[in-house]
């Protein structure tokens, strides 16, 4: 019998390789999908999408992020990232930035096979760039 959190964490597996079957990685031929959880319980999927001009590539996390944001959600708690060709991937500077924005907490790398390691955001961005919004105090 499945616990509640099992489930979670196979759809989450679930949604992050369908969005990497969407990714447009033609490139490096490295596909990256990723899966966002949002405090409301949904989720969301992304892929990376390339471009000829490489600086303009959007990596699987920022896509699924914005895909959350654009669908209401804008507290996220978690995200499962996985990669086609590469045993794991983890994810990268700019990603994290953008994950801690939205409060994820918590980041999930599955293999291939679907075993999966779990990091605390705070783990692998101990210090991120912070700023206040406008009218916030400083913390
Ligand atoms: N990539 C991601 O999608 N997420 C990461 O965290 C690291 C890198 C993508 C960007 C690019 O399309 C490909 O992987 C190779 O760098």
């Amino acid at each position: 019998m499945k616990t509640g959190r099992e489930d979670m964490m196979e759809k989450l597996l679930a949604t992050a390789r369908a969005a990497m079957e969407k990714a447009y990685a033609p490139y490096s031929g490295f596909k990256v999908g990723a899966a966002v959880l949002g405090l409301d319980g949904e989720i969301y999927g992304g892929c990376n999408v390339e471009n000829a001009s490489c600086g303009l590539t959007v990596c699987a996390e920022r896509a699924a992020v914005c895909n959350a944001v654009c669908g209401g959600s804008r507290e996220l708690a978690e995200i499962l990232l996985t990669a086609e060709n590469q045993p794991s991937v983890m994810p990268c500077g700019a990603c994290l930035q953008v994950l801690r924005e939205f409060s994820v907490k918590k980041v999930h790398i599955a293999s291939r096979e679907g075993k999966i390691a779990s990091y605390g955001l705070e783990e692998l961005l101990p210090l991120p760039f912070a700023k206040n919004k406008p009218g916030e105090e400083t913390p």
